[in-house]
């Protein structure tokens, strides 16, 4: 898709990001804080770019035409494992245009490409149906249910669902495309 791009998380992305992330509609169904703290975005930078440096997570801005809308990531590499997971989030004035699944693509073919990992993995919570959308547009499949056993801004009994994606899936997925 035009204009959807992912640039490594860097101190260009931290206004945008202290302001979209700040939305309660973000954290509301995803493991973004909230309230935002006020320095927020900054320790999203540090986070990001202390696990880059560990090799345990890559952080990307999702950027429109160049401007910041969003953050995507993979993150507890596990290169024994040959895992990670996948978590994503897009400012609000930008949903429904399929930018997070455009993102999300983005990111698995550079996690395939470029990471110790053969599957992805995503947890979601079953009242997402936006994100479970895109999880199905990706290709993941459920290969679980829980109950939400270790996050205190839900419930204990919230519904989560995990999801996963492997490589050979993912390949499948794009040849047929081609
Ligand atoms: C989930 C989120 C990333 C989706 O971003 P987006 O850019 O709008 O996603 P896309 O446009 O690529 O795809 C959204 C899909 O969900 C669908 N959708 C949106 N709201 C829906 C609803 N209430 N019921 C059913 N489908 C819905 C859209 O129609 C679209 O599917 P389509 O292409 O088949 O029409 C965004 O809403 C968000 O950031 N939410 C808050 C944070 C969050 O939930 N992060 C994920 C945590 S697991």
């Amino acid at each position: 898709m035009a204009g959807i791009a992912l640039e490594f998380a860097h101190q260009r992305h931290v206004a945008a990001i202290q302001r979209y992330a700040s939305d309660p509609a973000i954290g509301a169904l995803s493991n973004v804080p909230t309230p935002y703290p006020a320095d927020g975005a900054e320790q999203w930078l540090a986070w990001a770019e202390g696990e880059r440096e560990a090799g345990s997570g890559i952080h990307f801005a999702v950027t429109l035409d160049g401007r910041c809308i969003g953050s995507c990531g993979l993150t507890g590499i596990d290169g024994m494992a040959r895992r990670c997971q996948f978590g994503y989030w897009i400012a609000q004035p930008f949903w429904g245009q399929g930018y997070a699944t455009e993102a999300g693509a983005q990111a698995l073919q550079y996690g395939f490409d470029e990471l110790p990992v053969d599957t992805v993995e995503a947890c979601c919570l079953l009242r997402n149906p936006a994100s479970l959308r895109v999880l199905e547009k990706l290709g993941f499949n459920k290969f679980a249910e829980t109950s939400n056993g270790c996050d205190p801004k839900w419930p204990a009994d919230e519904p989560i669902g995990h999801f996963r994606l492997n490589r050979a899936q993912w390949q499948a997925q794009h040849s047929q495309a081609a």
